[in-house]
């Protein structure tokens, strides 16, 4: 009795390691399934200069976008109801912009069409729609990231098939001013894509099936030149199966705060891992009523509330949000705050 009590106390004290060594850390609910207005799809967290967060799905309509914060409601319907958004970008009014008094500008990486839809919601709320980045090459695309300095759009892209062939996915380089495609890179499924707050990295992920089971998951890493907006240098930042071990669980939308930190969402673990610059693990952000989180971003006054979006799970046909207070604001909204109407 003696010893075996002795061995549940050595068990005890090694599983507190082990779970002090993966800092876990606990997000706590914002939007429910008996107050959401978003549908299941929810998707695309993205914020803008005021700290405002946003998501699609608003409505439950895949061509909708919707305000998280101050208050749910509409921002944009698509005057396409063949759109379905699945990523989010707000970018930086140019000075003759805030001139004009435009609201906002955001990016949308749009499934069905194929495309790019760029938003400009004027001064009156008209919102003027165009489709950039088309090309014989992009199929699927699935989220987006943004230089804020050189007006760059880099872009994941998945088609989900049983067994992942190389060009199910890729990485879509488009310039943001003539809005071209300047490069594609074929991969596996990619999903998750972020740029480093100095933006001279780029993560992108890659997610292979075998046999329809979900069999690999990594983050490549690779230089952008800031001249052309090419990505080089190839180097696997991160491969969940030699990291966790949780290589079968999806990677899905990935956001940097302002000290290159990376925030992984992690699709059907009901969690989000933070890993430093070096790719290790800083902590766990475990979540309480979603088991399948899409993606996030940093909002609120100071950048610093992370929002995570996710079909609930004690109502399937909903969206939820969960927020966690983190000491080290996002790295999109303290770009758009220095950025806003500084180009011409
Ligand atoms: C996705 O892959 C399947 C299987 O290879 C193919 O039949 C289908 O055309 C692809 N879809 C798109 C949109 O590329
Ligand atoms: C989920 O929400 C829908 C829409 O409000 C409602 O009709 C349905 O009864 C809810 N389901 C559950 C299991 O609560």
């Amino acid at each position: 009795m003696k010893l075996l009590n002795l061995n549940s106390l050595i068990l005890a004290i090694s599983f507190l390691t082990v779970s002090s060594a993966q800092n876990n850390l606990y997000a706590t609910p914002f939007i429910t399934s008996s107050t959401s207005k978003f549908g299941r799809r929810i998707e695309g967290t993205a914020v803008n200069v005021n700290g405002d967060i946003f998501a699609t799905n608003f409505d439950a309509n895949l061509f909708e976008i919707g305000s998280i914060t101050p208050s749910q409601s509409v921002y944009h319907t698509s005057s396409s109801q063949k759109s379905f958004y699945n990523g989010i970008r707000f970018i930086p009014l140019t000075k003759t912009q805030v001139n004009q008094g435009i609201k906002g500008v955001a990016l949308l990486t749009n499934v069905n069409e194929d495309q790019i839809t760029k938003i400009v919601v004027q001064k009156d709320g008209y919102v003027k729609q165009s489709a950039i980045c088309k090309d014989k090459t992009l199929s699927l695309p699935n989220d987006l990231a943004y230089t804020y300095k050189t007006n760059r759009i880099y872009i994941s892209g998945q088609n989900i098939t049983a067994n992942t062939v190389k060009g199910d996915g890729g990485l879509w380089v488009c310039d943001g001013k003539s809005g071209q495609l300047i490069e594609h890179l074929p991969f596996g499924r990619t999903n998750g894509i972020e740029v480093s707050p100095d933006e001279s990295n780029l993560y992108i992920s890659e997610t292979l099936n075998k046999d329809s089971k979900v069999v690999s998951n990594k983050i490549w890493k690779f230089d952008i030149d800031k001249r052309t907006g090419k990505v080089s240098n190839q180097v696997l930042f991160v491969d969940f199966e030699k990291l966790d071990g949780t290589q079968a669980i999806d990677i899905d939308g990935m956001r940097t705060d302002i000290d290159g930190n990376l925030y992984v969402t992690r699709h059907d673990g009901s969690h989000v891992t933070v890993l430093c610059p070096l790719g290790k693990i800083l902590s766990k952000i475990n979540l309480n009523s979603i088991q399948k989180p899409t993606n996030l971003d940093f909002g609120g006054k100071d950048g610093k509330t992370l929002f995570i979006v996710g079909a609930c799970k004690d109502n399937g046909t909903k969206g939820c949000v969960e927020t966690i207070q983190n000491d080290i604001p996002g790295r999109a909204f303290t770009a758009l705050k220095s950025l806003n109407g500084k180009f011409n």
